[in-house]
Parts: C-alpha cells; sequence; structure tokens
C-alpha cells in the first residue's frame, strides 16, 4: 500500500485556495435573480432551462456513473473530456518550472501538451518492445520533483492492455499520483481499476464517452479518485465546466445501455476482421494485438502509404516518427462498409 501523502503534494497556492462559490452552489430553485441570468428566456425553444446556468456538480450524473463503475459518487468529477482532467492534475500538483511528470512512450500525445502548457518536465520510460511498462526503471527516474505517473491502459497508439500487476506495483511504490487513463477500457477484456480508487489513495483512474460511448461530440470525461483529489479538482476547475446538454446527453446514454453494449461487441468483432486482412496484406510486417477500437501496424513504406490513402480521402494516422513505432500506422475500426473500404484500397495501393 502506498505511504503518498496526498496532501503534501499539492502545491501550496492550490492547497489555499478559496474556490469561486457560484450562485448555483447554494441555491438551485426559487426566485432566481443571483446569478445574472436572462429570465425572459433563450430564444431557443428546450426543456431544460438553458437560460439557467448548469449545476457546478452535476449529481445525478455522477450518482448514474458511480452506479455503473461500482464507485461513490464522491470519487467521481466530469471533464470536458477526459483531457481537462488531465491539465487540472497538472495544475495541482506541479509547479511550474520545477515540479516533473513520467510518461512511457509510445503514449497518448496530449500528455507532453499539457505538461508543456504547464511549463512541466517531462521524464519519458520508453515502453519494452512488447508495448509493456518497466517499473523498475521508472521508480529509478522519480524523485522529489516527480509529481505524477500518467499510464495509459489500453496505450494509445500501441493499443494494449499494460499489465496490471506493473500498474499495481508502481501504484504501491511511485511517490507520487499514479494517473492511468482507461479512454479504451470497455474495448478491452480487463476489467477498469475505478473501483480500486477506494483502495489506493494516489490512484486517478480517467475515462471518456468519446469512445465506447460514442459521444466524442459532447465532451464529457471522468476522473475517478478519492475525496480529497477529488475536492481539489472540484476547486480548480471553471465552476460551470460541463452544459446542461452534455449532461442530459450522458444521462439519456445510460437509458440505452443495450446499445452501447451492442456496438462495443461489433467493433470487436469488426477489430477481429481487419486485424485478420490487414495481416494477410502484402507489405505488412507486423499487426499488433488490439485491446483498444484501433490497431496499429507495421507497414512498409508507411509513410507513402498513409499519404496516398489520405490522397484518396482514407484519412488514419502516420505513427511512424514515435518510439518503436517505426513504419507504423493506427487505423480506427469502421463502419462494416468502411472497412472493407479502407483494406481494399490499402491492398490496391500496396499491388
Ligand atoms: C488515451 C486517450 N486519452 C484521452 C483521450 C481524450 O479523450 P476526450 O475526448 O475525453 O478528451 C484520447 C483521445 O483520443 C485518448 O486516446
Amino acid at each position: 500500500m502506498s505511504d503518498v501523502n496526498i496532501e503534501s503534494l499539492v502545491r501550496k497556492n492550490i492547497r489555499n485556495l478559496a474556490p469561486y462559490r457560484s450562485a448555483r452552489d447554494d441555491f438551485e430553485k426559487g426566485l432566481l435573480l443571483d446569478a445574472n441570468e436572462n429570465s425572459l428566456g433563450s430564444p431557443v425553444r428546450n426543456t431544460l432551462d438553458l437560460h439557467r446556468y448548469p449545476t457546478p456538480t452535476h449529481d445525478n450524473l455522477r450518482k448514474r456513473i458511480a452506479v455503473w463503475r461500482q464507485v461513490d459518487y464522491e470519487n467521481v468529477i466530469l471533464g470536458v473530456g477526459s483531457d481537462e482532467p488531465i491539465d487540472l492534475l497538472m495544475r495541482i500538483f506541479c509547479e511550474p518550472g520545477k515540479d516533473s511528470i513520467i510518461t512511457t512512450p509510445p503514449t497518448y500525445g496530449m500528455y507532453k501538451v499539457a505538461a508543456g502548457v504547464n511549463d512541466v518536465n517531462i521524464k519519458e520510460v520508453l515502453l519494452t518492445e512488447n508495448f509493456q511498462l518497466r517499473p523498475d526503471e521508472i521508480l529509478k527516474a522519480a524523485d522529489k520533483q516527480t509529481k505524477l505517473l500518467l499510464l495509459c491502459s489500453p496505450n494509445n497508439p500501441t493499443a494494449n492492455d499494460l499489465k496490471r500487476t506493473d500498474i499495481l506495483k508502481l501504484v504501491a511504490r511511485f511517490p507520487g499520483i499514479v494517473v492511468v487513463d482507461e479512454a479504451y477500457i470497455d474495448f478491452s477484456g480487463q476489467e477498469s481499476m475505478a473501483p480500486m480508487v477506494q483502495q489506493y489513495p494516489n490512484l486517478v483512474v480517467l475515462q471518456t464517452f468519446s469512445k465506447s460511448f460514442g459521444l466524442a461530440g459532447i465532451r464529457l470525461g471522468i476522473a475517478f479518485s478519492n475525496p480529497q483529489i477529488i475536492h481539489y479538482m472540484r476547486n480548480v476547475k471553471a465552476p460551470y465546466n460541463i452544459s446542461k446538454l452534455t449532461a442530459d446527453l450522458a444521462l439519456k446514454a445510460f437509458d440505452n445501455m443495450d446499445l452501447v453494449k451492442f456496438n462495443i461487441e461489433k467493433i470487436l468483432e469488426e477489430r477481429e476482421y481487419v486485424a485478420g486482412q490487414l495481416s494477410q496484406a502484402p507489405g505488412v510486417e507486423k499487426v499488433y494485438p488490439s485491446d483498444a477500437n484501433f490497431l496499429l501496424f507495421k507497414i512498409q513504406n508507411a509513410k507513402e502509404i498513409w499519404r496516398q490513402l489520405a490522397e484518396k480521402e482514407i484519412i488514419i494516422r502516420y505513427r511512424g516518427h514515435e518510439p518503436l513505432c517505426e513504419n507504423c500506422l493506427r487505423v480506427t475500426i469502421g463502419m462494416p462498409d468502411e472497412n472493407v473500404r479502407f483494406l481494399k484500397t490499402l491492398k490496391e495501393i500496396i499491388s
């Protein structure tokens, strides 16, 4: 069990912050003349009282998410996508120009961008050839200034789950906060680590409505952690970060979980099909195992093939500039007809 003292990791200015108190923190009913809204209403007909600010905390949605992921709603905070919580965590824990984070490339590019925006140093400890963690090297790289370890499982762009035993070893021994980004967890055979935030005070698990729920457009992410970290995230976030429209859509999605599950199954079936076809295509040297809704594959002349696909308006991602990903392309699993079109065009380009 980690003996990390969360309070001592939080930046002093954040510990001492008097958070903004919004009008809707105190009252949601009554004659509401407190928030300088437009009481006459909006020009767009709606049933959500959109002329009023949303609640800062969205308790109903957080409670629904908590039941789904088997945590308490005090363990849940919502963000504008899961990119927002990544930025919040850096602002809470990392002193600009002084503190550092550890990432494990090849991994999701936003960690580096968020660190750059916040003037936070990055230490990079590469994954192994099999895209797994090197826990001992990560622990060696950590020092007093290293506040966050950002892990991504299933990992983007490599598509695989990180070994749970490695992650747990790091949660137990890393001297700071361990963030596990589970954006793709619903496509994996592994269970979410979200319930473990009740056991490990230095663990933060991130998820999103952008992938398995198919709601990238509403910009809704989730961070799970202990109430102490959630408290600081709430103090630092913009008071009304999640709109009523977004929260309403997310709640409606929970009424349609059969479709969410059906679509996940369909994507998994298609993933098998595309992986099988790709592995037989000439020039393809390797299709990496996937626990996500995309595939990483190695192909001769990857950059040129990517360019020719783009010319034919088939847009995938070139990842060959990432460490360990020479000549690699990443393709998202699409609709069945889209997958067929991608494969057919790729084969035409190669032959
Ligand atoms: C690993 C990972 N985390 C987070 C995100 C961002 O998710 P969101 O749309 O919730 O900001 C992505 C998006 O591609 C991702 O790949």
